[in-house]
């Protein structure tokens, strides 16, 4: 039932000084749209990248289907998808080749690799910008170019890191809609945001705060519990009015 299960983990740098994940168990199920929210600084990128095998815990346990990460994160990583959010694009390939490169990491037969590219273009809306440079393109497309990147080899797990920051309210809504699709598909998809308002577009949500998770539940779930009307609210709420800045 759960996918992804992450036990007492831990993540510091600088010796400590920086405690960046603090003891999160997270719980991940199958098929389900979770969104990680919390505020910038919150640990979540870090969390991502413990998950993806790039980044080594300092402590605590990440299993995600049968695999132990870090230890099996090369078996793992076909079953992942990641949309860093930073990108990790090449930019001085072309849209086209962006793809491609991500497709024979995974060691994609040529003509599968050809139907897949124009499969994901055309779902992406990006058919009239495959020569183009990556380091062209405007902020959304190169965030619809990193979706496409991650899932090249059609993985059953994505994770998208901020994939929806920055984009404008139409391709945000065309974003929650492909998710969804996705996830009716059977695909899980952990999304990461520090918009607190779309977390009311995901499945279940877990809210992150100093590297805890500090409550999570359905949308609906976590209003009720804590007597409000938005996710935001909740925030507030549950941060007791202290503001913790990165
Ligand atoms: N490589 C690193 N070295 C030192 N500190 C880091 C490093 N990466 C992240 N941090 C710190 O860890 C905390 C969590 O960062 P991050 O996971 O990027 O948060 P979020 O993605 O929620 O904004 C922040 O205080 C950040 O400055
Ligand atoms: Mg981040």
């Amino acid at each position: 039932m759960y996918i992804v299960v992450t036990k007492n983990l831990v993540k510091h740098f600088n010796k400590g000084q920086v405690k960046a994940v603090d003891g999160l168990d997270l719980k991940i199920k199958t098929g389900e749209i979770y969104a990680f929210i919390g505020a910038n600084g919150s640990g979540k990128s870090t969390t991502i990248s413990m998950l993806s095998g790039y980044l080594y815990p300092t402590s605590g346990s990440i299993k995600i289907m049968d695999y132990d990460v870090p230890k099996d994160r090369k078996k793992v990583s076909r079953y992942i998808g990641i949309a860093p959010q930073d990108y990790s694009l090449y930019n001085d390939l072309t849209v086209r080749e962006n793809i491609e490169f991500f497709a024979k990491l995974f060691s994609m037969k040529k003509k599968e690799i050809t139907i897949r590219i124009d499969e994901l273009l055309k779902i992406l809306n990006l058919e009239n910008k495959r020569d183009t440079i990556a380091d062209e393109l405007s902020g959304g497309m190169k965030r619809r170019l990193s979706i496409a990147c991650a899932l090249v080899h059609s993985p059953p797990i994505v994770l998208f890191d901020e994939a929806t920051v920055g984009v404008d309210p139409v391709l945000r809504a065309y974003f929650w809609d492909y998710f969804r699709k996705l996830r009716d598909e059977g695909k899980t998809i952990l999304i990461t945001s520090h918009v607190m308002d779309e977390a009311e577009r995901a499945d279940r949500i877990g809210l992150i705060r100093a590297g805890k998770l500090i409550d999570e539940g359905t949308p609906e779930e976590l209003k009720q519990r804590h007597n409000v009307a938005s996710i935001e609210e909740v925030f507030i709420k549950l941060s007791g009015g202290e503001y913790i800045d990165e």
